[in-house]
């Protein structure tokens, strides 16, 4: 019974119209759980009213204390902390640290972090072998998700999920070998040699000298490419439960080794509609190819014909901050590198599309992709290294979330209901009885 002064709780009251029943459920955190609903029954043998959620737009799969999103205030935290500080005075690898441990380093805990990161990014040489058997002109994201999940393969003791110090030494090989096994799909389909990995440097600066480094002796990356690759793996490092996140979560939920989990979560990014969009904005750039053609193309997308590349989301309704960061960003890196001359383009189809209605009326603003791949294809990244940039930068958030929900008590093994509106029972018919 409830004490007097005691808040009552939030419920809410539901009526069954076919019954004329009612029942109470609890409120908490603005949900109701979709299992409170199964007492809903017309007759006693019914199964129970179920929710009906394609692609999950109104349906919270876990609590989670990781990534804040407001997408109508155009705000991303990551444990709390607002993107733009973290962009500003962090680096990725006190990102990542601070994802999967929930609290920003020391001073000590970052070089410990560091120390073991580092010394986890090479692969074993069957790795290279196995990159050496895809075609010469596979896409590298198909080889990335292929060598992500054969490491599983190279570190079986991995599926012992529950001993925290395999989980650990997991999370610094996954950090380590990503930009390794990335690096080297670039290098296999170009036919330069594998470059070992730098520990000297940085961990933006050695990915760049895996990628690039030739004949010289040692690289040096620009301090300002450098610096802005590693921004950029900070703003994908997470985006709570997105396609890919829900990937590593539900996958991860049968058990399996973190290397399965984190190569579905890569074959999730592969889709243009996720870690492909730059790819798709810089293809829309060329197809436009000249700023008087924007009113055009403009009108051609009001119509229905195809869609405005790297503009829209799911969550933010507003500018996002991402995007902020990233157009700064570009400024600099085209000071080195020389202006990528699609910006001209970029820039003008975004200040029409803010005054166009339709995009007005819709609340569809730049997202974190409209602006990222100038700045890849500017620093020599060739265009189907996008998604695998991306990749690298989530790795962190896929582990933070994949740990959060091993420890969460609340989750099982993900298995989604359906509704079913096939055939009735009937009986197989002999081959010349059917057609
Ligand atoms: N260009 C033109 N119109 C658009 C666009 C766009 N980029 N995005 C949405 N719309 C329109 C839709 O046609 C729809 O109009 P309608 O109401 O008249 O039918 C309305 O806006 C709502 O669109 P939805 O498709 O319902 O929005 P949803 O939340 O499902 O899609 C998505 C979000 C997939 C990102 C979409 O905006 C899109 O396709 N954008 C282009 C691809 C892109 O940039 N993806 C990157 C996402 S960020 C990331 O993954 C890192």
């Amino acid at each position: 019974m409830q004490s007097q002064g005691e808040a009552k709780k939030p419920t809410l009251t539901i009526t069954d119209n076919r019954t004329g029943k009612s029942y109470e459920v609890p409120i908490e955190n603005e949900t109701i759980k979709a299992t409170d609903l199964r007492q809903i029954k017309e007759h006693a043998e019914d199964f129970g009213i179920m929710t009906y959620d394609p692609a999950f737009m109104n349906t919270a799969s876990c609590k989670s204390t990781i990534t804040y999103i407001d997408g109508d205030k155009g705000i991303l935290r990551y444990r709390g902390y607002p993107i733009e500080q973290l962009a500003e005075r962090c680096s990725y690898l006190e990102v990542a640290y601070l994802l999967i441990h929930g609290e920003l380093p020391t001073k000590a805990q970052l070089a410990d972090w560091s120390t073991n990161i580092t010394a986890h990014t090479f692969v074993h040489e069957n790795i290279k072998k196995l990159m050496d058997g895809f075609h010469h002109d596979a896409h590298p994201m198909g080889m990335l998700v292929s060598t992500i999940g054969a490491l599983s393969t190279f570190y079986p003791s991995a599926k012992h999920i529950a001993d925290k110090a395999e989980r650990q030494r997991t999370f610094y090989r996954l950090i380590g070998k990503t930009p390794t096994a990335a690096a080297y799909a670039y290098r296999h389909s170009m036919g330069f040699p594998y470059v070992h990995p730098d520990n000297d440097l940085s961990y933006a600066g050695n990915f760049l000298s895996m990628m690039f480094r030739m004949a010289e002796p040692k690289y040096h990356p620009h301090p300002v490419l450098e610096k802005a690759l590693d921004v950029l793996f900070i703003l994908h490092a997470d985006h709570e439960q997105n396609c890919s996140t829900s990937a590593m979560r539900s996958v991860g939920s049968s058990q399996v080794d973190p290397y399965s989990a984190a190569a579905a979560a890569s074959a999730a990014l592969y889709g243009p509609l996720h870690g492909g969009a730059n790819e798709a904005v810089l293809r829309m750039l060329d197809e436009i190819g000249t700023k008087d053609a924007i009113p055009a193309f403009i009108k051609a997308v009001k119509e229905g014909h195809g869609r405005l590349m790297g503009f829209g989301h799911r969550v933010y309704k507003n500018y996002d901050p991402r995007a902020n960061i990233i157009k700064r960003l570009a400024d600099q890196v085209f000071e080195v590198t020389g202006r990528n001359p699609k910006l001209d383009i970029a820039l003008e189809l975004e200040r029409i599309a803010l005054q166009d209605e339709y995009f007005i009326k819709r609340k569809l603003y730049p997202n974190v992709d409209f602006y990222s791949g100038l700045i890849y294809q500017a620093m020599k990244f060739p265009v189907d290294m996008f998604p695998v940039l991306f990749a690298i930068g989530r790795m962190s958030g896929w582990l933070a979330q994949w740990a959060e929900m091993v420890d969460d008590a609340d989750q099982k093994i993900a298995r989604p209901r359906q509704i079913y509106l096939g055939h009735d029972k009937r009986d197989v018919p002999s081959a010349a009885q059917r057609g």
